[in-house]
């Protein structure tokens, strides 16, 4: 069985998962699916990156350990890959104890053979970015990669010997044109190439920074965190194991694997790991290719801009399967797409609840009234438009098999709407309702039963992008049986008598308000001069009992108080910026009796994620906090145990 391995890049675990992060990651698993469909022995691998400085960094903020603040990370991701239905082989975190032994052994290994050597290192340094730029690098003293300031330092440091494997690079890249995809980020990289490559610095000194692997040749460094992430796509399948059976699989895995990359990290993984590689002895993986960015109102989607969209908000709002659809189907593999709530709505309008959901019920409903819910026998096609249908559809999976193997994945999900599209004008054309009143009860079962076996069709090769309801259409159609190669490649599925159900609406119509709405957004005025203390407003007379989809609806959220002051011209209000993780909220809070600014500074908080956003006294506020009141005093809920802002509440 051919082996396939595909990877996305480890995480940051500086903050919570976006839009981004999902649709990297939403992507393997697509492809992951894709190919075990195929019929290939599939290992998928995901995971976060936790050392370097913007995690310390991120924990000091939060007050908390680098790997508590981490554990409490790689909790969101693994609960939002379980909310997408996202099926990992492994979660690889560069805090595992096998990681940490593989990059030592990797690190050793380039030390005995004299590729990694300690050189005095001059010049200029990124801090947040964690990067060294020459002279010539930079822009108005600031960093070409993020336009922040640089800062000149003198160190000692380890370098890695990159400039040696220049040429190599070069003679490989062009030589495997597959390497690097899509071609235009090939030409950037040959681009990159041509002027002369600089020695990669790999370490950093403790003093400096202590949160990360320890040099097996000097404990007095750790390793530059991009050599430490990289090699996690080694160490998950087996790199450097004594026995050699992995180390077989090992290879067989190897020469099929694909890194999913975002744009933005291209050249790390199309110079630095392939140099890498080549210098610790292993082969090149098959393909690294990168996808472009989702961009909101032009900019680059993520946590540092401020306009990240909580994905499992979104999640939340769509199930799983709306939410794989939208993301896969609305980037074209390889170039940038927009992000906007009304291009979602008509994507899943046109395609699912249109198109495909129309299909279906059209199909199961007219089984049901014409043939009790059962699906009738065809032996020969007569109908012109029959067979011009299957002739329209006999290859459909192999193209859709070939386009995913090319990776273009949106020409793949395309080739499938494209089928049912017909299907749809199938039905149209041959209008089973007037065959069925005429009593050509033959050309009726014909149309029906054909009609039947594409959707199955389409159910299965959707089977990797909508999962859930994918199985939900084959079931209706009385398909009980395995998704798998077989059932992606056989023309008809579905035996002749199966039953047929009705399927629950199975894609609703999305309108753009509910959607807003369930996302917590629209803005309202509140004119109230003089505002009772949010904790009283509205609440419900004392007795009342609510269910727990009442209780449901209320997200509540960690937050740590990033700002605190005093509302000018009051003595009851305080404007408080919280970082809920993803996002910083303003709120106005009327603790100012009870608390001052300097003592809410820091601190960590409960906090209503979607209550209706409100402007008091001018100022707006976006969530409320929770206090406890015996009506002489008040006390802010916190935490009993240190958790990062942004962990949720149930
Ligand atoms: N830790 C490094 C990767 C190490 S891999 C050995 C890192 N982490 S990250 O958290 O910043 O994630 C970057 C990746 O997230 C991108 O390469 C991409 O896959 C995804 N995205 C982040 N923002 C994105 C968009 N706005 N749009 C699409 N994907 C983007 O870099």
């Amino acid at each position: 069985m051919e082996k396939f391995f595909i990877t996305t890049p480890i995480y940051y675990a500086n903050g919570a998962p976006h839009i981004g992060h999902a649709y990297t990651t939403a992507l393997a698993d697509v492809l992951a699916r894709f190919h075990e469909l195929a019929g290939e022995n599939v290992f998928f691998l995901t995971g976060t990156d936790e050392h370097g400085q913007k995690v310390a960094d991120a924990a000091a903020l939060a007050g908390v350990s680098p790997k508590t603040h981490c554990d409490g990370m790689v909790a969101r991701f693994m609960h939002l890959w379980q909310m997408l239905d996202i099926r990992y082989s492994r979660f690889i975190r560069t805090t595992d104890e096998d990681h940490k032994i593989i990059v030592r052994k990797a690190l050793q290994s380039l030390w005995e053979k004299g590729d990694i050597y300690k050189a005095e290192y001059e010049g200029w340094y990124c801090t947040p970015d964690e990067r060294f730029w020459t002279e010539k690098d930079i822009i108005d003293g600031k960093c070409p990669d993020c336009g922040r300031p640089v800062a000149q330092i003198t160190e000692a440091n380890y370098f890695f010997r990159m400039s040696a494997y220049q040429q190599w690079l070069i003679d490989y890249i062009e030589q495997n044109p597959d390497f690097i995809q899509p071609s235009y980020r090939r030409n950037e990289i040959l681009g990159f190439l041509r002027k002369p490559l600089n020695d990669l610095c790999i370490s950093r000194p403790k003093k400096r920074l202590s949160w990360g692997i320890e040099l097996p040749f000097d404990n007095d460094y750790v390793t530059y965190v991009w050599f430490d992430a990289l090699i996690n796509y080694i160490t998950a399948i087996g790199a450097y194991t004594d026995q050699s059976s992995s180390a077989t699989d090992f290879d067989a895995r190897w020469k099929n694997a694909v890194h999913l990359i975002g744009k933005d990290i291209l050249t790390t993984h199309a110079v630095y790991w392939p140099t890498m590689l080549r210098a610790m002895g292993f082969a090149m993986p098959k393909t690294i290719f990168a996808h472009g960015w989702w961009l909101v109102d032009e900019k680059k989607m993520g946590k540092s801009l401020g306009n990240a969209v909580d994905p499992q908000a979104l999640v939340e709002a769509l199930g799983a399967d709306r939410m794989r659809y939208f993301l896969m189907r609305e980037m074209v593999l390889g170039h940038d797409a927009s992000y906007s709530l009304a291009a979602l709505v008509q994507r899943l309008n046109n395609d699912l609840a249109n198109d495909l959901g129309n299909m279906l019920s059209r199909v199961t409903n007219m089984i049901h009234s014409y043939f009790a819910g059962v699906l009738p026998a065809c032996d020969t096609i007569r109908h012109e438009e029959s067979r011009k249908l299957i002739e329209q559809t006999e290859k459909l999976h192999e193209r859709v098999f070939e386009n995913v193997h090319q990776l273009k994945l949106h020409a793949a999900l395309e080739e499938v709407n494209a089928a049912i599209r017909a299907a749809n004008a199938y039905i149209e054309n041959t209008q089973p309702w007037k065959l069925a009143k005429s009593g050509e009860t033959e050309l009726l079962a014909e149309v029906l039963y054909v009609s039947a076996q594409l959707l199955a069709k389409v159910g299965i090769l959707f089977s990797p992008v909508i999962p859930q309801k994918a199985r939900a259409i084959l079931d209706s159609l009385g398909y009980a049986g395995k998704i798998d190669t077989y059932a992606a490649s056989t023309a008809n599925i579905l035996p002749v008598g199966s039953k047929i159900t009705k399927p629950e609406a199975l894609f609703p119509r999305l309108e753009l308000a509910d959607l807003e709405k369930a996302l917590g957004f629209g803005k309202t005025e509140t004119t109230d001069k003089n505002p009772k203390p949010q904790s009283h407003q509205g609440e419900a007379p004392e007795g009342t009992i609510i269910t727990i989809d009442d209780f449901a609806k209320v997200k509540l959220v960690v937050g740590t108080i990033t700002t605190a002051e005093r509302a000018p011209k009051s003595d009851k209000l305080l404007l408080l910026k919280v970082n809920i993780g993803c996002e910083t909220r303003e709120v106005v809070a009327g603790i100012a009796k009870w608390y001052s600014p300097e003592e809410l500074l820091g601190k960590t908080i409960i906090l209503v994620r979607n209550l209706q956003p409100a402007t008091i006294r001018g100022f707006k506020s976006e969530g409320m906090l929770l206090a406890a009141d015996n009506g002489d005093t008040v006390s802010v809920l916190t935490l009993d145990r240190p958790l990062p802002a942004g962990s949720s509440i149930r």
